[in-house]
């Protein structure tokens, strides 16, 4: 008997169909790598229960009401954006190869198309309808009209430096079986680990079997740190100071929509499809510049039952080292003041690290900077 959680919406789906033949299938479509990592996420069942792009029912009432039209639980809009033009020659029911730089990935059944209302889409999803907001400009980008319909994966990805951490749903929950977790919690990131990020990964630990070290490595902006880079320093970390039986390396390879709150309703679920049964949700969670309250992202799960979500979410104040304590510690736990603790935004940690320079250990951990820092120089000279 498993007692991990079961997938979301009930079944993990699998649409993943390597010899399927589409040579009689004419019609192709380029697609843009948030839409290939998608394509993916659904195909391997990730996104369970989603078997496709979403319908315009579907998409309206994510949008409007954080819901598939069937009412189960769904906070992020996934969707296949084509131009006017490509939308011109569509028809129900037709067949269109799916491709990435001329290799097929996958297959949509057309089952409708739409023009989507991407000003309220970016509102009630986004909070903003800022081009400022990195989620937003991709959003307008990318428009104008959605393709929905049931996708087949024909082909994964490559998976390059990230193959041993690239665990599918259906083999992670194995994993975790086969090392007796009855508890995992999981741990989304789209940067490097500091102090504050492995402190409440290790006090989450305290309270549950295991814990999923799940790093996002799909499409980030462009001055977070690249996901190759930060593989390196999650490596270093974990080999000095996790313990390897307790902990679990993996990736996410979703991209990340910046989109806060919702964004963590969504990044929540997606652990839940691989196997944990909680999941961590800290400051200002997928945040980006100041569109969310720091603690906005953890407010808004009180909007569902823990029953109907799945998945337990772990909620954490904003975590520091505190020099007079000698040790991490947040505003629920340390007496002290501001002048006693470190506290770097990441926009400059990023800057220290691409100048050369090492934040304090009190900060980030020895190993971890130094292979950021070698990193990041290798990319400025490739
Ligand atoms: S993101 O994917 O959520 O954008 P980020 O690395 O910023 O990635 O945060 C990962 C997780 O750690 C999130 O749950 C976030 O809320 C939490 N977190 C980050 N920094 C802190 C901090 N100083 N104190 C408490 N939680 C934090």
């Amino acid at each position: 008997m498993s007692f991990l959680p079961k997938p979301h919406g009930g079944k993990l789906i699998n649409s993943y169909r390597p010899n399927f033949d589409y040579s009689d299938i004419a019609k192709e479509l380029e697609i843009d790598s948030i839409a290939l990592s998608d394509l993916e996420l659904i195909g391997v069942g990730v996104f369970s229960p989603l078997t496709g792009f979403l319908g315009q029912k579907d998409y309206e009432s994510v949008v409007s009401r954080m819901r598939l039209a069937d009412d189960t639980i769904w906070s992020i809009p996934v969707n296949l954006p084509v131009s006017q033009e490509f939308a011109a020659n569509l028809a129900v029911g037709e067949k269109i190869k799916l491709k990435h730089k001329d290799v097929v990935y996958g297959v949509i059944e057309v089952s409708e198309w739409y023009e989507p209302n991407l000003q309220k889409e970016a509102v009630e999803v986004y909070k903003t309808d800022e081009l400022a907001h990195p989620g937003v400009k991709r959003l307008f980008e990318r428009g104008p009209v959605y393709v929905a319909g049931d996708v087949t994966l024909v082909k994964k990805p490559e998976k390059g430096v990230f193959g041993d951490v690239w665990f599918e749903p259906k083999d992670i929950r194995v994993l975790f079986e086969e090392k007796g977790w009855k508890t995992v919690v999981g741990f989304q990131t789209r940067n490097p680990i500091h102090r504050a990020h492995e402190y409440i990964q290790k006090a989450a630990l305290e309270t549950v079997d295991g814990l999923f070290v799940n790093p996002l490595v799909g499409e980030t902006k462009s001055d977070d740190i690249p996901a190759d880079v930060r593989l390196k320093s999650y490596r270093a970390l974990l080999d000095n100071y996790y313990p390897s039986d307790r902990v679990q390396l993996g990736v996410h390879p979703a991209a990340m929509r910046y989109a806060g709150p919702r964004e963590a309703i969504f990044h929540a679920l997606a652990r839940k499809n691989y196997g944990c049964t909680h999941f961590i949700v800290g400051r200002d969670h997928a945040g980006v510049g100041n569109y969310y309250g720091t603690y906005d992202a953890q407010y808004i799960f009180s909007n569902f039952t823990e029953q109907e979500l799945g998945i337990k979410p772990l909620f954490f104040e904003h975590s520091f080292y505190c020099t007079k304590c000698e040790g991490m510690a947040s505003d629920k736990t340390c007496p002290h003041g501001k002048e006693d603790r470190v506290i770097l935004s990441g926009t400059k940690v990023r800057e220290m690290l691409r100048a050369g320079e090492l934040p304090p250990s009190t900060f980030s951990r020895k190993e971890v900077v130094e292979v950021l820092i070698e990193g990041l120089r290798e990319k400025a000279h490739a």
